[in-house]
């Protein structure tokens, strides 16, 4: 039995900001638990849920040394589906309402928490053969390991991986600022952990780490390149020898439309005109005109740059005018996406709802209720929201990006193939174009509409296949 640990800043169900939650959350229920005993291990922040809060019990406490002196370490623990997860507390680091603040406390918070499951470990009594890293947020803990732990027994046959969700997020502050790293030998701080003249928490974590792994096989290859590495694309092809893409899954138990109690109408492949039904219920709930013939497209996402937005705006009312389409969107993020989606919803009400906010039940129910789903993302290292969408039946309509490019094969009306529409620049009237080409099949074709949700359905996103990789990858590496 190979003991795995998943270290990470976000969990579902216990703290989600975005797709990193949704993986951490489901990645361990698909590995084979006969042949691994994996556990995650979170901090347990002031803003989880009160709900999930209660669910945790203490294990222990301690004090370990850290440079600002010996300081206070909870640890906690709750069992979920089967799966241990441990809380690192402190309520010092992990106070707020949100568990991302301003970078400068970040990169103090989470190096004190890469540090913490380190010196945790044998309080817990679990010693794991591997810990896999996620994110910038634990990229420190393979350069800890190796740094103070490498002549202790207890450490000695464990080795690290960095899964990278989003290279644009690097953990970057002024070297001598971040107190949680003061004592790393002066070799690691201004070289392994230097990146343009700032302490660069992924960068360092690349280095140190046994194995890099990313969320799709084009995101792996599009980070080697200016275009897509963030200044660290160097960096990335110096460990293209241990790197790898292993494409995303999404939860089958969790995004399941016909068991999904927060739809309006639960439906299967074999009754998806029932997801008419939904449609219906949705306009109903967001306040849009109640009509069938319209093309009602979805987007549920943070409202960033990464995303699309600007494409979205730039086209938004030649887009309703000129089309009988209708636009739900939730999300939150930049206050001038915000802002706009509020005004598109006041001046053309019936056409556009806009949720600024989150919302698990009304994600669901957009997913299940719309036609299509939009993704135009400038970039996009997987995507979960257009795997969920064909799970759905909800047809999506993506640039071909990253992850997006491997997941949604564009539709081909001769050989009648394809589980969505795609476009390849960054530009909005050919995103424009391509939603034209969407709605001409939606509006015109019924019966090939019909057959493309169908393939979505059937298209098979779940966790299985991407598990057995990482199976494959733990076992080589332990
Ligand atoms: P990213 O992690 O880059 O934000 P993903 O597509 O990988 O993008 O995952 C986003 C996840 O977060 C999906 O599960 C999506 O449904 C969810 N999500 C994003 N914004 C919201 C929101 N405002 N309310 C509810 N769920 C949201
Ligand atoms: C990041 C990426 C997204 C990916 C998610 C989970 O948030 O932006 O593309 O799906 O992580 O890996």
């Amino acid at each position: 039995m190979k003991k795995i640990l998943f270290a990470a800043s976000e969990g579902n169900p216990f703290i989600k900001t975005g797709g990193l939650a949704d993986v951490v959350g489901a990645l361990p229920k698909y590995l084979d638990s006969k042949k691994f005993d994996v556990r995650v291990i979170l901090p347990k922040y002031l803003c989880i849920p009160e709900t999930d809060r209660k669910k945790l019990s203490k294990v222990t406490e301690f004090y370990a040394d850290m440079p600002r002196g010996k300081e206070y370490i909870g640890i906690y623990k709750a069992k979920e589906d089967e799966i241990t997860y441990y809380f690192i507390d402190n309520e010092y680091y992990f106070a707020g309402d949100n568990p991302y603040h301003e970078i400068f406390e970040d990169v103090n918070k989470f190096a004190f928490y890469s540090r913490a499951v380190l010196a945790a470990l044998p309080e817990m009594d679990f010693c794991p053969d591997i810990i896999h890293c996620h994110d910038w947020q634990t990229a420190l803990i393979p350069v800890f390991l190796k740094e103070f732990y490498k002549n202790n027994p207890f450490y000695q046959n464990m080795r690290t991986i960095i899964t990278i969700h989003n290279q644009k997020f690097q953990g970057r502050w002024r070297i001598d600022d971040i107190e949680n790293c003061r004592d790393l030998p002066e070799n690691c701080r201004y070289k392994a952990m230097e990146a343009y003249h700032e302490t660069n928490f992924l960068k360092a974590g690349i280095l140190y780490a046994d194995q890099v792994t990313t969320v799709s096989e084009t995101y792996a290859q599009e980070i080697q390149f200016p275009a897509g590495g963030e200044g660290l694309e160097g960096v990335m092809r110096q460990a293209s020898d241990k790197l790898s893409g292993i494409v995303n899954g999404i939860d089958y138990q969790e995004y399941n439309p016909m068991t999904d109690t927060k739809l309006a109408v639960p439906f299967g492949l074999r009754n998806i005109t029932q997801k008419k039904k939904n449609k219906e219920a949705l306009q109903k709930e967001l306040g849009l005109r109640q009509d069938h013939s319209v093309m009602l497209i979805g987007m549920v996402s943070r409202m960033t740059e990464q995303k699309g937005f600007d494409l979205v705006n730039y086209v938004m009312e030649e887009m309703l005018n000129t089309m009988n389409i209708q636009v739900a969107v939730l999300g939150t993020g930049e206050n001038r996406f915000e802002e706009s989606f509020r005004y598109f919803a006041s001046k053309y009400p019936d056409q556009i709802s806009a949720t600024v906010g989150y919302s698990e039940e009304r994600a669901h129910r957009i997913y299940g209720g719309v036609d299509a789903f939009l993704m135009p993302s400038q970039f996009e290292p997987c995507g979960l929201s257009q795997l969920i969408s064909m799970r759905y039946g909800t047809v999506p309509i993506v640039r071909e990006t990253g992850g997006l490019k491997d997941t949604v094969e564009a539709y081909n009306e001769i050989w009648q193939t394809g589980t969505g529409f795609s476009f390849a620049n960054y530009d909005a009237k050919e995103m424009l174009m391509i939603i034209r080409y969407a709605y001409d099949v939606f509006q015109n074709h019924p019966k090939e509409w019909r057959a493309m949700m169908k393939r979505c359905m059937k298209a098979d996103h779940s966790w299985q296949n991407s598990a057995k990789k990482y199976e494959k990858m733990y076992l080589k590496l332990a």
